[in-house]
């Protein structure tokens, strides 16, 4: 299985500390955010990393993490020449995956403290479709929220940002797909704010009703605003995994 890690986009609630800064480098605890997504791969045993990111953030990645060989991981680096959403970011690193390959995708900002092997494993035994992980969240309406089965561990559908969340839950970062999402990316169209959602992506698998779940235990949090930044430096004090 192979990783990708988006790291692009603006970093727009995080200003100013974002105005000569990626997001995804600035520091939490002891070590830029990057680097806990690239301990918790390394530590699940996935070592092949695509990292997507920005022209103007690319070079402080490379010297950062270079290539991933002091991280005890392969580094790929692939450049979003604009913002146009998850789902454009990840069809970035089509051409570095193979034909057949599963791949885990994390958004760079998802910072959390279960390990990602039981359920890397969970997906290597599941037979198709794709695999997203959940948690449950005080204010699910900033998420995309699941509608989830009745039965089983399906989910019927994904909402992005609903006034009323159909269930508690929020659709976290963390995203497990066949080589297949490649061709849903390539037919799903622009949203509304111009955007690639990877929601929309999420909801073809749901559509088929291939797409199945997990629940995230232990701490979690997108590092995207002020306070979820804040928590994750307290959270995080500590040496890598
Ligand atoms: C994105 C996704 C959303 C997901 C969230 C998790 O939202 O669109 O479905 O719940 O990441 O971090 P964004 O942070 O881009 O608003």
């Amino acid at each position: 299985m192979k990783a990708v890690i988006l790291a692009g986009g603006t970093g727009t609630r995080l200003k100013p500390l974002t105005f000569w800064n990626n997001k995804h480098l600035l520091p939490v605890g002891r070590y830029p955010m990057i680097c806990y997504g690239i301990a918790k791969l390394r530590e699940a045993g996935i070592r092949d990393i695509v990292l997507v990111t920005s022209r103007s953030a690319i070079g402080d990645f490379a010297d950062v993490l270079g290539s991933g060989r002091d991280w005890g991981v392969s580094i790929i680096y692939r450049v979003q020449e604009e913002a146009g959403g998850i789902a454009q970011a990840l069809e970035l690193a089509n051409p570095v995956i193979l034909p057949g390959e599963r791949l885990v995708v994390l958004l760079g900002d998802n910072l959390f403290e279960q390990s990602l092997r039981p359920f890397a494993e969970a997906f290597e035994r599941q037979s198709e479709g794709a695999m997203v992980l959940l948690k449950e969240v005080q204010d699910p309406r900033r998420y995309g929220v699941p509608k989830l089965e009745e039965e089983g561990s399906r989910i019927a559908f994904i909402e992005e940002k609903p006034e009323a969340p159909l269930s508690p839950y929020c659709v976290t970062g963390i995203y497990f797909y066949p080589y297949e999402v490649f061709d849903i990316i390539d037919k799903v169209k622009p949203s509304e704010r111009g955007e690639m959602e990877i929601t929309d992506v999420n909801n073809v698998f749901a559509r088929n009703l291939q797409l199945q779940y997990r629940i995230l235990e232990g701490w979690w949090t997108d590092a995207g605003t002020f306070e979820s930044l804040e928590e994750a430096g307290q959270q995080l004090r500590g040496e890598l995994p």
